[in-house]
C-alpha cells in the first residue's frame, strides 16, 4: 500500500544535450537530443508554471550546458516569477560578464559549477576542451562578483582523485559555500567508460579519510557534501529520494522522466510535456507508477526495515547490473548480485585501462 502522493520537490531541465565539454561520465543518455528537437520557450515556460502549480520549489537548469540556449536569462525569470528557487548547473565555460549580468537580473539564486581536476592537465584532459579549467576559474569569480551562491561539482574517479585535496582547496580560493565531492556513479556514459574510471578500495580510502578531516578544518567556511560510489557500500542510496517520489527530469525534446537513466528501462512508455501536463504525468503516467513507492518490491526489499529508507536503492543500477529493474539494488549487501558488483570494482579498477568513450553525439 502506497502513501498518498506528496508534491515533487524539484524539477531538473535539460534545457539542450548541447555542450562544448566531452566528460566521459556525463549523465546524458548515449544517444543524445538533437538541436532541431529541443523544446522552444514558450514551452519550457508553460512546464515550469506547471511544476510550481503542483508545487514544487526548486527549478535546476541543467543540459548538456544550459549556457547554449539564449533564452536561459528569461527562463530563470519566468521561474522566478512562478516563485521558485533557481539553479544554474553549468560547465561555466561560456559564463563571460555579460551573461553573468544578465542572468543575475533575472534572478538567478545559485550557481554549481563543475570542476574535472585542480589543475589544467588534469581537467582539460577528463573535461575534452582545452583551457576549460582555466575558463571555469574565470566563471567562479564571476559568480562571486556577482554575489550569487556558489557551489563547486567536483566529479572524482580514479584519474583525479589524487588531486581531491587540491580540488577543496580550490573551492576555498574560489569563495565557493559549499563543493559537493562526488564519486562518479554508473550510468550513461560513465557506464561505458567504468573500467577506466572506477577508483581502487585505497583510492576510496583516501578519499573518506581526507574529506574526513578537510570538513573538521573547514567547518564554517565550506560545507563539504560527499556522494561515496555504489560499488563499495554496503547499502545503497536512495536514488533520486526514491522513484518518481521527490524529483523529475525534462529532457530537451520534453519526455519527462523519473530519473535522467530512466530511458534505459525497458518496457516503459515516457509521456511528453507536449502533449500532457507535468502534474497529469506526475500522478497519473505508467512510468512514474511503476516503482513508485514500496509495492512494487519483491524480497529481500519486501519488508525489510530500510524499503522507506532507501526505496530498493537504484532501479536503473538494478537492470544495468542484473539485467531485472525490479531487483534489488546490487549496491545494497543483502542482494543477491551484491557480490559480483564487488568483484567487478576490484576488478575493473586494478586493469590498465585509462582511455575515455568521450561523450558525442552520433
Ligand atoms: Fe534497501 Fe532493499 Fe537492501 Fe533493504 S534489501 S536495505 S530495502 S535495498
Ligand atoms: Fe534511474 Fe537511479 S538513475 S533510478
Amino acid at each position: 500500500m502506497n502513501a498518498p502522493l506528496s508534491p515533487p520537490l524539484a524539477m531538473l531541465m535539460e534545457l539542450t544535450h548541447r555542450c562544448p565539454l566531452k566528460c566521459p561520465y556525463c549523465s546524458n543518455p548515449l544517444a543524445l537530443e538533437r538541436a532541431r528537437d529541443e523544446l522552444d520557450t514558450a514551452t519550457w515556460k508553460r512546464v515550469i508554471t506547471e511544476a510550481a502549480g503542483i508545487g514544487i520549489l526548486q527549478a535546476h537548469f541543467s543540459g548538456g550546458e544550459p549556457m547554449v540556449r539564449s533564452d536561459l536569462p528569461e527562463l530563470v525569470r519566468h521561474a522566478r516569477a512562478e516563485g521558485l528557487y533557481t539553479n544554474l548547473i553549468t560547465s561555466a565555460v561560456l559564463l563571460n560578464p555579460a551573461r553573468m549580468a544578465e542572468l543575475a537580473e533575472a534572478g538567478l539564486d545559485h550557481v554549481q559549477i563543475s570542476f574535472q581536476g585542480a589543475d589544467a592537465a588534469v581537467a582539460d584532459h577528463v573535461a575534452g576542451f582545452r583551457d576549460a579549467h582555466e575558463k571555469k576559474l574565470a566563471a567562479a569569480q564571476l559568480v562571486r562578483d556577482a554575489g550569487l551562491a556558489l557551489t563547486l561539482n567536483a566529479v572524482v574517479h580514479r584519474q583525479n582523485l589524487h588531486q581531491l585535496s587540491a580540488m577543496i582547496d580550490l573551492a576555498v580560493d574560489a569563495g565557493a559555500q559549499r563543493i559537493e565531492v562526488a564519486h562518479v556513479q554508473y550510468y550513461g556514459w560513465a557506464l561505458k567508460n567504468r573500467a577506466a574510471l572506477i577508483p581502487t578500495r585505497a583510492q576510496l580510502d583516501e578519499a573518506t579519510r581526507i574529506v574526513t578531516a578537510a570538513r573538521a578544518n573547514l567547518a564554517g567556511t565550506l560545507t563539504i557534501d560527499y556522494v561515496v560510489p555504489d560499488y563499495y557500500a554496503a547499502r545503497p542510496k536512495a536514488c533520486m529520494g526514491g522513484w518518481a517520489r521527490q524529483f523529475f527530469n525534462i529532457t530537451p525534446s520534453g519526455k519527462m522522466l523519473p530519473c535522467h537513466a530512466a530511458e534505459t528501462l525497458p518496457g516503459l512508455v515516457f509521456e511528453r510535456v507536449t502533449e500532457r501536463s507535468v502534474g497529469e504525468i506526475w500522478a497519473h503516467s505508467s512510468a512514474f507508477e511503476k516503482y513508485r513507492g514500496t509495492g512494487w518490491m519483491a524480497p529481500p526489499c519486501q519488508g525489510c526495515a530500510r524499503a522507506e529508507i532507501d526505496w530498493g536503492g537504484c532501479r536503473c543500477q538494478a537492470l544495468a547490473l542484473t539485467g531485472d529493474a525490479g531487483a534489488t539494488d546490487p549496491a545494497c549487501g543483502l542482494s543477491p548480485d551484491h557480490a559480483m558488483m564487488a568483484a567487478l570494482a576490484i576488478a575493473e579498477s586494478g586493469a590498465a585501462v585509462d582511455d575515455f568513450a568521450y561523450r558525442m553525439i552520433s
